[in-house]
C-alpha cells in the first residue's frame, strides 16, 4: 500500500524514464504492457515490471513510421510542432510537441485512423472536444486547441496518403497541455493506495466533476486511465481529469454495427459502467459518482468492486451483486467505507445526490479522520 510522498517520487521517476526513452528513440516506444500500460521499445518481449507479454501498440505496425515522419515534419497551423509518439488509447494516438510561439510543451491527440472514418464521426469528436475545451478548471486537463489535421502526404512520392482500407486521411486533433505525470491506471497496475491518498484523489476528482456538472457536462467515461496524477515540485500530487464526453458521444449515440461495438473498450470500460446505463442506456451526473465509487474501491483493495471472470460477468454483477466489504487489514475508516458503498448503490437516488455533496462529505472525513497526520 503506497502513501502520498512515495507515490509522488515513483511517478516522477517513471516520467523521467519515459521521457528519456522517447528522446533516445523518438517514435519507437511502440510496445505496450496490457497490464500496466507502460510503453517499451519494439525489441522488448515482456514488461520488466510485471512480466506480462507486451503487445504492439498499433494495428498496422508499418503505419506509424510513415505517420511519424509526416507528423514530425508538420506544424499544425504554424502554431504547434509535433515531436514523438507517446501512447494510445481506444480512440486516439497521442504525440508530444511544442507550441511554437511560447515554446510550451503540448500533447496532441489524433483520432485513430480506423475511427476517422467519416465526416459525422469527425464532427462529433470535434464538438465534444470543444465542450471539453470550455471546461477550464485546475483539475481538468486543459485543451488548448482543436481542429482538423491537413491531409498527409506520402513522404517519398508526395501523393496524398490513402490508408489501405480506404478511410479518409484527414483527422481531428486535440492539443492539450503536456502533463508530466502518470495515469491512475498505470499507478494501480503497480500499487494499492492508502485510504487517505484515495480520499485526497477522490476529492480532487470531485472538484473537476462538480465544475463540469455545473455546466451540464457529464463525463460518462470516468475510469483510472482518464485520471492523471501530476506531482508538483514540492511532491504534492494533483489530479487532472481528461477525455470529457469523448467516448460516450462517439460510441453510444452512433449507429455502430455489432462488429464495431463488441469489444469492451468501445462500450466504455465494463468495470465502471453504472447499472442505469446498462439497464436503460441512461447516464447522468450520478453515473460519474458511481464510476468514482468503483475507482475508490479499486484504489484501496486492488480490484474494482464488481469485477467478474469475464467482461459479461462484470456487467451482470453491476446490476445484480453487492460488493464484498473492504477487509479489515486495509484499515479503511468505517465512515469512508460507507461513503464508497453509498456512491456505488444500484439506484442512483440512493447515492450522493450531487458531486458537491459527495465532496463536502469526503472533505469533512479527511479533516476529521486524517487531520494532523
Ligand atoms: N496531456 C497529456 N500529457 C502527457 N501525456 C498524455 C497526455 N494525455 C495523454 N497522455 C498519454 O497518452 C496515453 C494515451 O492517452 P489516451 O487518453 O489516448 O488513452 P487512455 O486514457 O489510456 O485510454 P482511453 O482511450 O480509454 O481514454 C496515456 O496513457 C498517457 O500516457
Ligand atoms: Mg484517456
Amino acid at each position: 500500500m503506497i502513501a502520498h510522498q512515495a507515490l509522488s517520487q515513483w511517478i516522477q521517476n517513471s516520467v523521467k524514464t519515459n521521457e528519456r526513452t522517447r528522446k533516445r528513440f523518438p517514435g519507437s516506444a511502440r510496445k505496450v504492457c496490457p497490464n500496466c500500460g507502460s510503453r517499451h521499445l519494439l525489441d522488448k518481449i515482456v514488461c520488466p515490471a510485471d512480466n506480462t507479454l507486451l503487445a504492439p501498440t498499433m494495428s498496422h505496425l508499418a503505419l506509424p513510421d510513415l505517420l511519424m515522419k509526416q507528423l514530425e515534419r508538420s506544424a499544425i497551423d504554424n502554431r504547434f510542432v509535433l515531436r514523438s509518439y507517446i501512447g494510445e488509447g481506444a480512440l486516439c494516438w497521442v504525440f508530444d510537441g511544442t507550441q511554437i510561439e511560447d515554446v510550451m510543451p503540448v500533447a496532441v491527440k489524433v483520432l485513430r485512423h480506423e475511427l476517422a472514418a467519416d465526416q459525422r464521426t469527425n464532427t462529433r469528436f470535434l464538438s465534444e472536444a470543444r465542450m471539453w475545451q470550455q471546461l477550464t478548471h485546475k483539475n481538468i486537463m486543459r485543451v488548448l486547441d482543436t481542429g482538423m489535421m491537413p491531409e498527409l502526404q506520402n513522404p517519398s512520392t508526395s501523393d496524398s496518403l490513402i490508408w489501405e482500407d480506404g478511410f479518409s486521411n484527414e483527422r481531428p486533433y486535440i492539443v492539450m497541455e503536456y502533463l508530466r505525470g502518470e495515469s491512475l491506471k498505470t499507478v494501480l497496475a503497480h500499487w494499492q493506495l492508502s485510504p487517505e491518498l484515495t480520499l485526497r484523489i477522490a476529492i480532487e476528482v470531485l472538484d473537476a466533476l462538480q465544475w463540469a456538472h455545473k455546466q451540464e457536462i457529464v463525463h460518462r467515461d470516468l475510469k483510472p486511465s482518464n485520471i492523471f496524477l501530476v506531482p508538483d515540485e514540492a511532491g504534492n500530487i494533483h489530479v487532472k481529469v481528461s477525455d470529457f464526453g469523448l467516448a460516450a458521444r462517439l460510441f453510444r449515440q452512433l449507429d455502430w454495427t455489432p462488429q464495431t461495438t463488441k469489444t469492451g473498450s468501445v462500450y466504455g470500460d465494463p468495470s465502471y459502467l453504472s447499472p442505469e446505463y446498462l439497464m436503460d442506456q441512461k447516464t447522468g451526473p450520478q453515473s460519474d459518482i458511481y464510476a468514482l465509487g468503483c475507482i475508490m474501491y479499486q484504489c484501496i483493495s486492488g480490484k474494482s468492486p464488481f469485477v467478474g471472470q469475464h467482461e459479461f460477468h462484470t456487467l451482470i454483477r453491476h446490476v445484480r451483486d453487492r460488493p464484498d466489504p473492504l477487509t479489515e487489514d486495509l484499515k479503511v475508516p468505517k465512515l469512508l467505507q460507507s461513503a464508497i458503498f453509498k456512491s456505488i448503490e444500484k439506484d442512483p437516488l440512493n447515492r450522493f445526490s450531487t458531486a458537491v455533496t459527495m465532496q463536502e462529505y469526503l472533505a469533512s472525513l479527511a479533516t476529521n479522520v486524517y487531520a494532523g497526520k
